[in-house]
């Protein structure tokens, strides 16, 4: 593990640290690397390029742990706006279409007392059902452990009536292997990463070598199943284990995909692309980076390099 990554992860929730970092802007390369932008503006043409190179896409507006009910649906009006304008862009490869948003509940509400959980599962009705009349994917992401179970109960909820909604498992939970197995249904979508936030012992394992080895089971699970595996990682071993598989378990483009981030191993998406196989990049939009840039920092200490000139520039 990056030991730098606890440190880093920390300051994520710093309330001081992220008024100094967010006085970058998000034009600063640093910021720009990972975020396509503040508005949708700004994040058509950053889709449109990757939908002009065979790569599908995952939206996500970027938003996370809202406080405020006002927040929540500011968000969902948000998304609601978002998945217009990504199905006028988008497109079906079969029955795959190529334009999906990525969530976290915990900015349609989950996080608003005990009723949280209810109004975040209601908001995410809300954005399927829009999804589902403009042909347009859902993914639910994976946040902090705490959430894990309310998370997956909405899931389990919807997928009744959206049996096309996906989720996130993170293979660094010990309980991943367990989740996948109870996930996996009938073309149920899961994605499957290794996961971002800073977790006890007791939920996670610490060491790469054993996050590694859950992926690979998890992946193992995944295949050879019924659903449709999304892996999302950019780790050369992980694509490579993917790859073969995929080819024992005689899958092809329309029976599962790979994702990666947006800025991140763009060659390699652009080789898979190239290789005849079906590649989604998660693209991140929105004045709320803070948390999201933390967490790709904290996942490769070079770029923190970048980021540090970036901030000592604005002074
Ligand atoms: P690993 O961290 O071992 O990286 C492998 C290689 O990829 C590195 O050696 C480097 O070359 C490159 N790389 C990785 N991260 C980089 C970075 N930040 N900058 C530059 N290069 C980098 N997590 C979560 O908790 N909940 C979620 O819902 C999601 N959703 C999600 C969607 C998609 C599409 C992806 C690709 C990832 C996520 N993640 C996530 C993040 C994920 O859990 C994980 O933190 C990162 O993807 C890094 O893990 P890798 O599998 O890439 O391996």
């Amino acid at each position: 593990m990056n030991p730098l990554r606890p440190a880093i992860l920390a300051a994520a929730g710093s309330t001081r640290m992220k008024k100094a970092v967010t006085r970058i802007p998000v034009t600063a390369g640093v910021v720009r690397r990972f975020v396509a932008g503040e508005t949708r503006d700004e994040l058509v043409p950053v889709v449109r390029e990757l939908l002009a190179s065979g790569r599908m896409i995952s939206v996500d507006f970027l938003g996370e742990y809202t406080t405020e009910q006002a927040m929540a649906n500011a968000a969902v009006a948000e998304y609601v706006s978002l998945i217009d304008d990504l199905a006028a862009l988008g497109d079906s490869l079969g029955e795959v279409p190529n334009v999906e948003v990525s969530v976290k509940l915990s900015a349609l509400g989950q996080a608003l007392g005990p009723d949280g959980p209810a109004i975040a599962t209601e908001n995410l009705h809300k954005l399927c059902v829009k999804a589902v009349e403009s042909r347009v994917w859902v993914t639910v992401d994976a946040e902090d452990h705490t959430t894990t179970d309310e998370t997956l109960e909405t899931v389990r909820q919807l997928r009744h009536e959206f049996p096309w909604l996906a989720v996130a498992v993170q293979t660094y939970l010990r309980a991943a292997e367990d989740r996948c197995r109870d996930l996996t249904a009938d073309s149920a979508r899961i994605r499957l990463c290794k996961g971002a936030y800073q977790e006890p012992e007791n939920v996670a394992y610490q060491r790469n070598a054993d996050v590694d080895a859950s992926y690979l089971r998890c992946l193992d699970v995944l295949m050879r199943g019924p659903g449709y595996p999304m892996v999302a990682s950019h780790d050369p071993a992980m694509i490579e284990a993917a790859l073969a598989l995929s080819a024992e378990n005689r899958r092809s483009p329309g029976d599962f995909e790979f994702q990666m981030l947006y800025g991140i191993r763009d060659a390699e998406q652009r080789h898979l692309v190239d290789d005849g196989h079906a590649l989604r990049v998660y693209v991140p939009y929105g004045g709320q980076w803070y948390g999201y840039l933390m967490r790709r920092l904290a996942e490769r200490p070079a770029n923190l390099g970048f980021f540090l000139r970036a901030l000592a520039e604005r002074g």
